[in-house]
């Protein structure tokens, strides 16, 4: 299990008066510029409660969209300040300037337990690339540092790691309980252990698949992933979608997987249509019986009822990555019924349950599952390289 330095070890020291600069995730999904989700805000409250009872002044650094180092206002924090009041409740005061003399002036004026959000960190050259002189100019005015932001972890930008160097730095309560999450998962020696693994491609996620076979004891592996596996086993596809040069690197890892006695498991039928077209025709097929001209967007029934019994046979379980075209009814239905089956068990008390990546959190919340999983990650990238075996630079610089 990785240890990291924690908000207790933070409050061995007297913080009253202190600045503590607070890494958080304020990159939230927006839709014509209007907030459409609060996970990342409401992810960073329990620190947040934690640093004002302690009565320092909280300044927040985050990132928002990819602005490549200069001003871009549609990527100005500025714009979430109301929504970050609304889900703190608390008045939240912005700056512009991350170190100079108006900002100076700003944390001077405000009363202990104030909250500021500091405009995007990568409007500055110097955050992605990590630049020392910008990490030592954002230290400037910092007495501690808390990154609470898994999301970000797999980044080595100032904000993340640069400062760090600097000052002394801390895991927040959401970032620390991600990492124990995800490493107990991958450490628990448990013989009970499935992966359910979807999405489009597998060149995105060899290295997780890898690491996998060492940790769990079988891979449900969906998506149009599973077709590039499909053609690995002589199987015909029709027209889906496939990754024709990961098909040596798909025979791989079943050879490996047989090797270390991990079971993968792949539909058995599919639901097929010959377009895309909304309200179209479909069928379901057994995977030998595929047509030509089909396209695989959903697994069939049989392959549910193979992946419910693999659950009900399990103890923990972890999840990433849609099992079909989940976006486009009625092509969410194996999707919609693993996270239902998931959310059952874990109300049950029956399994551990822990889901992280983009797409597999928004299938998630169109099932209204969202909390009945044990766990589900805010984060990305950083969620995948970690089930990978990556070293995350955030994380390594906060070690124990
Ligand atoms: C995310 O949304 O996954 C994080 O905010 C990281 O964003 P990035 O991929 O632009 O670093």
């Amino acid at each position: 299990m990785i240890k990291i330095k924690n908000l207790d070890d933070l409050l061995e020291n007297n913080l009253k008066g202190k600045t503590v600069y607070l890494r958080a995730d304020l990159n939230l999904p927006t839709i014509n510029g209007k907030v459409t989700d609060t996970t990342r805000i409401k992810s960073i409250l329990p620190t947040i409660r934690e640093l004002k009872k302690n009565k320092c002044k909280i300044v927040i650094l985050s990132h928002f969209g990819r602005p490549k180092g200069s001003y871009n206002k549609k990527m100005s924090l500025k714009h979430i300040i109301p929504k970050v009041e609304k889900v703190t409740r608390s008045k939240i005061y912005f700056s512009k300037d991350h170190s100079g003399i108006n900002f100076q002036k700003l944390i001077k004026k405000i009363p202990d337990g104030s909250v500021v959000v500091m405009e995007n960190t990568r409007f500055h050259k110097g955050e992605e690339k990590n630049f020392k002189y910008f990490a030592k100019d954002l230290a400037k005015n910092c007495d501690f540092f808390v990154n609470d932001a898994f999301s970000v972890a797999h980044r080595s930008h100032a904000s993340v790691t640069g400062l760090t160097n600097y000052v002394p730095s801390f895991s927040g309560r959401s970032l620390e309980k991600e990492v124990i999450t995800v490493s107990k998962f991958l450490s628990s020696k448990n013989k009970k252990k499935l992966a359910i693994i979807g999405g489009a491609k597998i060149s995105t996620k060899i290295n997780l698949i890898n690491n996998l076979l060492k940790n769990v004891n079988a891979i449900v592996i969906g998506g149009a992933m599973a077709n590039t596996f499909l053609l690995a086993q002589g199987k015909k596809i029709g027209k889906s979608l496939s990754e024709k040069t990961m098909i040596k690197t798909a025979k791989k890892i079943m050879s490996n997987a047989s090797r270390k006695k991990c079971k993968i498991i792949l539909p058995v039928d599919a639901v097929v249509a010959s377009n895309l077209k909304k309200g179209g025709k479909f069928s379901e097929y057994n995977i030998d019986n595929i047509p030509d001209d089909g396209l695989i967007l959903d697994i069939g029934k049989n392959s549910i009822s193979i992946i419910d019994d693999e659950i009900s046979k399990t103890k923990e379980v972890l999840w990433c990555g849609p099992l079909g075209l989940f976006e486009q009814s009625p092509f969410h239905v194996g999707t919609a019924s693993v996270a239902k089956t998931l959310s059952k068990m874990t109300k049950n008390g029956k399994i551990v349950s822990v889901a992280g990546g983009g797409d597999t959190v928004a299938a998630i919340s169109q099932s209204n599952y969202v909390n009945d999983f044990t766990y589900i990650s805010t984060a990305g990238g950083a969620f995948l390289e970690m089930i990978a075996g990556q070293k995350l630079p955030g994380i390594e610089v906060l070690k124990k």
